[in-house]
């Protein structure tokens, strides 16, 4: 296993910070390939706690070179604030930090229309993290995004701020009625953060062409998961890049041969922040005690979490899509104490009853979930570091998911910190 694929599987939050940063002790290279600062990647470290965005979650390992792909957004205000305060828990970066010269730059005008946009949409709010995400790929796709190699060229930079400006404020000023940006201003703003990451800008094609030609073991880190990516997820209610694994190729530049093995991280249950249709979820009573047991609240927003039961119909699609060989699944903990677990194996949709995910987002909206009970376990498994401590329902649960995404079980993490991980390969 020299070249893993982290992915989230569900709808983000899986847990995949701890898992990379569980794996990431064992790798000459960690890279992010898509998103940008709406991820939250937790790591919890005895007592302390790291919440990762931009920089991958590799970091807190010393040895590791942490590498942003060319896919990713790079907010720069928000990587500087990062970088703060990694620096202030006395983490070092200024060695093994690469950031893609190719990887487009979120601007203070794309967070605000990220916002507006939501606004206008009323009811049929994304519920975005408001990180200008969705704004800066669009710039991306209309080949008028700025990039961060582009931050170190004074002149090029101002005459794409100026132009963006133009569109930009046109639509501010005079569609949403609300105060434009000031060229200057902006231009001397961008000036100064490009000055506090210039030196972290690099090639990460090559970068990554050596370490591969050179035998490194490398971790790719997804960000969000497999049904909030702009394919194959719940459209409109996704984000605006590829979390699943072909980001991994576009979004860092490396051949299909580049990736062996495929583990998509699972939450033993499901979540979802943000609007859009989610069969499983749990309104009630359900909902409740998994959001304080799993202590749901977003690690970008702090938005409450939405949450309910598994979904293999939606997990058996992402295993597919990603080609998945491996699961990890997270917070089996959070399930100690139900009398029995439910997990939907498949959709009523019209009256008819299906175990394929359907592509149509009006067929999604419709899907009601049908349940198989599985025994729950009595006794509490937090801190349970090996498989055959496990309570055997516990254990037949996990190998039930396996199973049923025809995958290898990688880890099972009862619990957020490192030692609170059952690993089986
Ligand atoms: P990510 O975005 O996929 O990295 O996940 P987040 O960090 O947003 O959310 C996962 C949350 O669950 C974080 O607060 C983690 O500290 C926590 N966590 C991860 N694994 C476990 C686990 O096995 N048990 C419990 N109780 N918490 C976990
Ligand atoms: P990690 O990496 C959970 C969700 C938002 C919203 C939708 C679009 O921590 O798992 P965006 O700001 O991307 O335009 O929002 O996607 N979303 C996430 N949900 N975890 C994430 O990242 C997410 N990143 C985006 O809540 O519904
Ligand atoms: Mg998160």
């Amino acid at each position: 296993m020299k070249r893993i694929a982290i992915l989230g599987a569900q709808w983000g939050d899986e847990g995949k910070g701890k898992v990379v940063d569980f794996l990431a002790k064992d790798m000459d290279v960690v890279a992010r390939y898509s998103g940008g600062p709406n991820a939250g990647h937790t790591v919890i470290i005895g007592d302390k706690k790291y919440i990762l965005h931009l920089i991958p979650s590799g970091i807190l390992h010393p040895n590791t070179m942490n590498v942003m792909g060319n896919g990713m957004v790079v907010d720069p205000e928000s990587l500087i604030k990062e970088m703060e305060e990694l620096e202030k828990a006395g983490v070092s970066f200024q060695d093994n930090l690469l950031i893609s010269e190719s990887a487009h730059v979120i601007m203070p005008y794309h967070k605000k229309l990220d916002a507006l946009n939501e606004k206008i949409r009323g009811s049929k709010q994304i519920g975005t993290t408001l990180r200008g995400i969705g704004p800066a790929y669009a710039d991306k796709a209309s080949r008028i995004g700025i990039r961060v190699g582009e931050l170190l060229h004074p002149d090029i930079l101002r005459e794409k701020l100026a132009f963006n400006l133009k569109i930009k404020n046109a639509i501010i000023e005079n569609f949403f009625g609300e105060k434009g940006f000031d060229l200057e201003e902006l231009y001397e703003n961008t000036l100064t953060w490009a000055e506090k990451i210039k030196g972290f800008v690099g090639n990460s094609v090559l970068f990554m062409r050596e370490a591969i030609s050179s035998g490194k073991s490398i971790l790719y880190e997804g960000a969000q998961g497999t049904m909030l990516d702009i394919d194959h997820g719940t459209y409109p209610y996704v984000t605006s890049s590829n979390p699943t694994i072909g980001g991994i190729l576009t979004g860092l530049g490396v051949p299909k041969d580049a990736v062996d093995t495929i583990v998509g991280v699972v939450k033993a249950y499901t979540t979802r922040v943000g609007g859009g249709p989610f069969p499983t979820e749990e309104k009630g009573s359900i909902g409740e005690l998994l959001r304080n047991q799993g202590h749901e609240y977003g690690a970008t927003t702090g938005r409450p979490r939405r949450c309910g039961w598994l979904d293999l119909v939606a997990l058996k699609f992402a295993s597919w899509i990603n080609g998945m060989t491996h699961i990890a699944i997270t917070k089996l903990d959070v399930l100690d104490g139900f009398d029995t677990i439910k997990v939907c194996v498949a959709y009523e949709i019209d009256g008819e009853i299906t175990e394929e995910f359907p592509t149509n987002p009006v067929d999604f909206a419709k899907a009601k979930p049908i349940y198989k009970e599985l025994p729950g376990w009595k006794t509490p498994v937090k801190g349970i570091s090996r498989w055959e401590d496990l309570p055997k329902e516990a254990a037949g649960y996990v190998e039930f998911i396996a199973e049923a995404t025809d995958t290898k079980i990688l880890l099972v993490s009862t619990g957020a910190e490192r030692n609170e991980t059952v690993t089986l390969v």
